[in-house]
C-alpha cells in the first residue's frame, strides 16, 4: 500500500478512500442492502470470493470497507472489520476464537459489558473465565491454564487508568502459545499502536474517539489478515456489520482523529493539573502526572495520555452527585472520546448495578468523578469545574 510510509494524519485523511467515478472526493454513502449482477455467472464469481465485488450488505459494504482499510492503515494491522458498536466486535471475536472446554484471562478493569459478556455468557457455553490484575504480570501468568487461548485487557482502564505493559503481556502470551486481545478505545491509535508491542489483536469502540463527536456507535477490530477473514466469516453469521451511514460518520470522524486527540491530550494534562492543586479535590487519576505510579511506564508506551481524567472529591457520595449535577458546561452523560465534555459519578452510572462492597474492591470510591474531557477551551471547563467545587 503506497500509504504505509506516510504520518499518521495524511493516513487519516486519505487512506482507505480515493474518488469514485464521478471525481466525488468524500466516499459515497452506499445505503443499500443488496447489489445486483448482470449475469448468474458474475453474482456466483463473487459468491464464492473468486472475484472481488459486493452481494449483500451483511457480508459485506464498500463505504465499510473504506472505514476499514483506513483503520488497518492507523493501527498498522493487517487489515480490519468493522461492526455496529463496540460491543457487536467484541462478542464476535470471542465466539470466533473459544470453542467449549476453553480458557479466557482478562483483566478485572473491564468496561462493564465485557465484564457481564465474560461472566454471564462464556460459562453458558462451557468457556472459563479467570480475572485478575493485568498490571501485576506474576497474576497473569499464574492464571494461565493448559487450555488458555486468550488473554484479554484494556489499557488505560477506565475509570482508574490504569496501565497494562504490553510488551510484557505480549512476551508471555506468545511463551505459552496464546492470542493477545486488547480493548485500545481510551488510548486510540493516535496515542498507542498495541500490535507493535506484539499484541495480535485490537479492539475499539468507534462511538468514542474514533467517531469523535458523540453522534455514531460502532467497532472496529483490527488484526493479521487471516485473524480478520475468520472474523467476518463470523460477522456475516452473527450479523453485527456497521451500517453504511455510520460507517460514513466514523470515516469523517477519522480525518480528524490527531488533531483531536492533541486537543484532548492537551487538555486531559492541564486539567488533571489544576484538579491535583484543588483543595477540594482527595486524589486525581491520570497517566500524564508524574504522581501516576505508572507513569513512567505511560511515556514508553503512549504518545499522548488521553482525554480521560478522573478524580475522587474531598466529600461523600451525596457531595459527589451534587458536584456533578451543578456542572454547567460539563454535560452529566455516560460516555467518552467526544467533542463535549461529558462527567459522571462512576458509583451512580457505569457500576451502579453492582453492590456496594463489589465498587470498594475495584476502587471505586463513592466520591469518584470520571471526566471525559472534549475539545472544548481548557479555560471554560476549569471555570466550570471550580464553580461547581465551590458549590460542595
Ligand atoms: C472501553 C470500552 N470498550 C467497549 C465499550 C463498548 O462499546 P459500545 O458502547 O460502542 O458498544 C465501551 C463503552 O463504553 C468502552 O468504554
Amino acid at each position: 500500500m503506497a500509504l504505509k510510509r506516510k504520518g499518521f494524519s495524511t493516513k487519516a485523511v486519505h487512506g482507505g478512500e480515493k474518488p469514485d467515478a464521478l471525481g466525488a472526493v468524500a466516499t459515497p454513502i452506499y445505503e443499500t442492502s443488496v447489489f445486483a449482477f448482470t449475469s448468474t455467472e458474475e453474482l456466483i464469481d463473487v459468491m464464492s470470493g473468486k472475484a472481488g465485488g459486493y452481494l449483500y450488505t451483511r457480508f459485506d459494504n464498500p463505504t465499510v470497507r473504506a472505514v476499514e482499510k483506513k483503520m488497518a492503515l492507523l493501527e498498522s494491522s493487517e487489515d480490519a472489520c468493522a461492526f455496529a458498536s463496540g460491543m457487536a466486535a467484541i462478542t464476535t471475536v470471542i465466539f470466533t476464537m473459544v470453542s467449549e472446554g476453553d480458557h479466557i484471562v482478562a483483566s478485572r478493569d473491564l468496561y462493564g459489558g465485557t465484564l457481564n459478556f465474560f461472566q454471564e455468557f462464556m460459562p453458558r457455553f462451557g468457556v472459563e473465565v479467570t480475572l485478575v490484575d493485568a498490571t501485576d504480570m506474576d497474576d497473569v501468568e499464574k492464571a494461565i491454564k493448559r487450555n488458555t487461548i486468550v488473554i484479554y485487557t484494556e489499557t488505560p482502564t477506565n475509570p482508574l487508568l490504569k496501565i497494562v505493559d504490553l510488551q510484557h503481556l505480549a512476551a508471555i502470551a506468545k511463551k505459552h502459545g496464546i492470542t493477545t486481545i486488547v480493548d485500545s478505545t481510551l488510548a486510540t491509535p493516535y496515542n498507542l499502536k498495541p500490535i507493535k508491542f506484539g499484541i495480535d489483536v485490537v479492539v475499539h469502540s468507534a462511538t468514542k474517539y474514533l467517531g469523535g463527536h458523540n453522534d455514531v456507535t460502532a467497532g472496529i477490530v483490527c488484526g493479521s489478515k487471516d485473524f480478520i477473514q475468520n472474523l467476518k466469516r463470523n460477522r456475516k453469521i452473527l450479523g453485527g456489520i456497521l451500517d453504511a451511514t455510520a460507517a460514513w460518520l466514523l470515516l469523517r470522524g477519522l480525518k480528524t482523529l490527531a488533531l483531536r486527540m492533541e486537543r484532548h491530550n492537551q487538555n486531559g494534562m492541564q486539567i488533571a493539573k489544576f484538579l491535583e492543586k484543588h483543595p477540594k479535590v482527595e486524589k486525581v487519576y491520570y497517566p500524564g502526572l508524574s504522581s501516576h505510579p505508572q507513569h513512567s511506564l505511560a511515556k514508553k508506551q503512549m504518545r499522548g495520555f488521553g482525554g480521560v481524567v478522573s478524580f475522587e472529591i474531598k466529600g461523600d457520595f451525596e457531595k459527589t452527585m451534587q458536584f456533578v449535577e451543578s456542572l454547567k458546561l460539563c454535560l452529566l452523560a455516560a460516555s467518552l472520546g467526544g467533542t463535549e465534555t461529558l462527567a459522571t459519578q462512576p458509583a451512580t452510572s457505569s457500576h451502579y448495578l453492582i453492590t456496594h462492597e463489589q465498587r470498594q474492591k475495584l476502587g471505586i470510591t463513592d466520591q469518584l468523578v470520571r471526566l471525559a474531557l472534549g475539545i472544548e477551551d481548557p479555560e471554560d471547563i476549569i471555570a466550570d469545574l471550580k464553580q461547581a467545587l465551590n458549590k460542595i
